[in-house]
């Protein structure tokens, strides 16, 4: 009796494990070897070959690289996609003006003559990939640089390559896996005619803003939608009157059957980056010194331009865009830090390695591995203040001080005095400008340079340009050129000569070329041959690992932008003591956080009338509620937006927008207890497209169950 409640224990205990620790980004190919088994155990009612097969059509064939920066989906016969309202807000805003304000008011295509065509944009499926390890280190020797090993990569890959796609459209790239252990080849196939067919108005694609960014509980309408056009044949084409729409090897279903706690899920897509297999020091280093430092020149800029934004509804617009980007990350490295301190993560790294040195003592074998860890003490240790150096560049001359970046693209004429060098800035001046304020960005000129000068004083690194001449934020913004675009273009009216000297010694351009300098001649050549050893260390380590503790954790690469497959379940959270949230959000929840005029929590009038009828039509939940969004342990990261959630058939539930803040250290320490990604739920985006915008002509080129 005993024994049997012990072995029912166990294999309780081994169920929990299962279903519920979903760490892990896979590689689609794999999935049948590694994943499928514990998939169906999960719930999935598919096989590994209807999710990735090379033959025969296979969900993959729906997924694409949408920009080269998130995913999409194909959810019609007629090539639409599905993607985030953040992931097209570039191309909504690029479309719109004071009397066509999409981003304000959304924008619906009510035929395809009024779809809306995006330079630029591009959407990328996978055909097939295949490992090419053997191919690409055919001559690689134990005394091998990391630059000849990089080389001898890229010309086998480029011969590679070459014979793969030879007498096809289709391109193809190689990219390093398991820290460059293993390679595998990507064919491509790239449309380029991407229009815009409808996106909801900002107060429900962005609802909640940045107050609401990286935050659950959630109720952002985060979708657009555009459609991929061919040519005639169905190939990809530039953009022309005769395409026609894309006609898929396979789309999405979508259902409306919902979610429940509990229920199998898979993200399908192209996560950007993640680094799940550093050392304690490095994980230390990134939440205790990077981490921090990037956080508090952030919050210095964000303050700046929050006060000017409420001062200016000019400002305000001028900003908008750039103030999230600076805020996306920032609030996520809060949520790094503290995620990594309220899971213990350095205690677990520093366990985990603790096994891995005493299995590899306990061998001869594993001698090679016994000094890796020590490698990595020093090599951190050295690296730890050029890094710095490095982000203090990167965060204010680069990033946070717009006139030292601009006056930077001049460097290359003032060198050579080429007219064609000119001609190339001239370019940039309009961009620049339209979402520039001079008064703002001194402020921050200002104040990010007295924190850099501050900040970094007993640095090696600090810029010989605080050791001399330096300018006040008055002076370079009352005799700058770059400071107004009338007094610069006055200037470019003047002969080549003349320019060329007088921006030689303006002194923005001067702290430019101090700055960048710098960076150039002494922080760029040191950090990345520290990277380049760490690169030989990672591959080693990574190997070794897996080699002396196969057991102790999943192995999966790192997230590198690349085709992969996720897979969790329907899941609330309880992050923090007595408190616990459900697994998903109602429009309710939207009304409750509803701020009439708020520039973050308004509501369109049209959905407060829907709410108010109850006119939810068949979107509802079983409680009679309508859905908005929910969560899941899918393990997703950056670039994974737009990403479809697929329920155990195949059938789109959600679309993946964000991951819930108190987890946002699954990039660097995947912790199922605490991670959860974001989706908003299928039934809201059909009504909102059927409901609200008036638009379900859409939905009949769907397939909804
Ligand atoms: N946090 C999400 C991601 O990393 C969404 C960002 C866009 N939204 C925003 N309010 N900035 O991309
Ligand atoms: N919001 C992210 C994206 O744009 C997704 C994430 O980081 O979870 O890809």
């Amino acid at each position: 009796m005993k024994n049997l409640k012990r072995l029912f224990l166990s294999i309780l205990m081994l169920c929990s494990l299962n279903m519920v620790a979903k760490e892990g980004m896979w590689l689609p190919m794999f999935l049948q070897q590694l994943n499928e088994t514990e998939m169906q155990a999960m719930g999935l009612e598919l096989t590994a070959e209807d999710i990735y097969s090379i033959n025969n059509g296979s969900l993959k064939d729906a997924i694409v690289h949408f920009g080269g920066g998130c995913t999409a989906e194909v959810i019609s016969g007629e090539g639409l996609l599905l993607t985030n309202h953040h992931c097209g807000y570039g191309q909504i805003q690029s479309h719109s003006s004071v009397e066509n304000d999409y981003l304000s008011n959304g924008f619906w295509a009510k035929d395809r003559s009024e779809e809306l065509t995006n330079e630029g944009l591009t959407a990328t499926f996978i055909k097939y990939m295949k490992e090419v390890t053997a191919d690409v280190l055919l001559n690689e020797t134990d005394g091998m640089t990391e630059a000849e090993r990089r080389e001898m990569i890229k010309s086998l890959g480029d011969s590679l390559i070459s014979l793969e796609i030879e007498g096809t459209h289709y391109e193809a790239m190689i990219k390093p896996f398991f820290k460059g252990n293993r390679y595998f080849m990507f064919v491509t196939e790239t449309y380029t005619d991407v229009r815009l067919v409808g996106a909801p108005p900002s107060s429900i694609g962005k609802f909640g803003s940045d107050t609401d960014n990286w935050m659950w509980p959630r109720h952002t309408g985060d979708f657009s939608i555009f459609r991929i056009y061919a040519d005639k044949d169905n190939n990809p084409a530039e953009y022309s009157e005769d395409n026609i729409p894309y006609t898929p090897n396979k789309h999405l279903n979508i259902s409306t059957q919902g979610v429940k706690p509990g229920d199998f899920t898979m993200v399908y897509g192209f996560p950007g980056r993640t680094d799940e297999y550093l050392p304690a020091v490095a994980v230390k280093q990134i939440t205790q010194v990077l981490n921090p430092a990037k956080i508090s020149i952030r919050k210095t800029a964000l303050e700046i331009m929050d006060k000017e934004m409420r001062a200016s509804d000019e400002v305000r617009i001028k900003y908008a865009s750039k103030y999230a980007s600076v805020a996306n990350y920032y609030k996520k490295w809060i949520g790094e830090n503290t995620g990594i301190q309220k899971t213990q993560g350095l205690k677990r790294k520093r366990e985990f390695e603790q096994a891995f040195m005493d299995a590899v003592n306990s061998d001869e074998k594993y001698a090679d591995y016994a000094g890796l860890l020590a490698v990595y003490d020093s090599l951190y240790g050295e690296l730890e203040d050029i890094a710095m150096a490095r982000d203090y560049f990167i965060e204010i001359a680069y990033r946070g001080v717009a006139i030292v970046n601009f006056a930077n693209k001049v460097s290359k004429f003032v060198e050579t005095g080429d007219a064609k060098d000119l001609e190339r800035f001239k370019k940039s001046i309009n961009g620049h400008f339209k979402n520039y304020d001079a008064h703002t960005d001194e402020l921050l000129f200002d104040a990010l340079f007295k924190k850099y000068e501050l900040e970094q004083a007993d640095s090696e690194y600090l810029p010989a340009y605080f050791n001399g001449k330096t300018y006040s934020a008055k002076e370079v913004f009352s005799k700058s050129y770059f400071a107004s675009q009338e007094k610069l273009e006055d200037l470019l009216n003047s002969s080549t000569k003349k320019v060329q000297k007088k921006l030689s010694k303006d002194p923005a351009f001067k702290v430019a070329s101090a700055l960048y300098g710098h960076y150039r001649n002494v922080i760029y050549g040191k950090y990345w041959s520290l990277e380049d050893e760490l690169d030989a260390v990672d591959r080693e380590y990574l190997k070794a690992m897996m080699e002396v503790l196969p057991d102790y954790r999943n192995y999966y690469p790192d997230a590198n932008s690349t085709l992969r497959l996720t897979y969790g379940q329907v899941q609330g959270v309880s992050p923090l003591d007595a408190v616990s949230y459900g697994h998903i959000t109602y429009l309710e929840g939207m009304m409750e956080k509803y701020v009439p005029g708020d520039y973050e929590f308004d509501l369109p009038e049209k959905l407060i009338e829907l709410y108010d009828s109850k006119d939810f039509g068949p979107y509802a939940d079983d409680n009679g509620k309508l859905p908005v969004c929910f969560i899941a342990t899918n393990h997703t990261t950056g670039g994974n937006s737009g990403s479809p959630a697929l329920n155990a058939k195949g059938e789109l539930v959600g679309l993946n927008f964000d991951r819930a803040w108190e987890g946002t250290m699954s990039d660097i320490n995947y912790d199922a207890s605490r991670c959860r990604n974001i989706m908003v739920d299928a039934r809201y985006v059909l009504f909102i497209i059927d409901k609200f915008a008036g638009a379900g002509y859409l939905l009949d080129e769907m397939t909804i169950k």
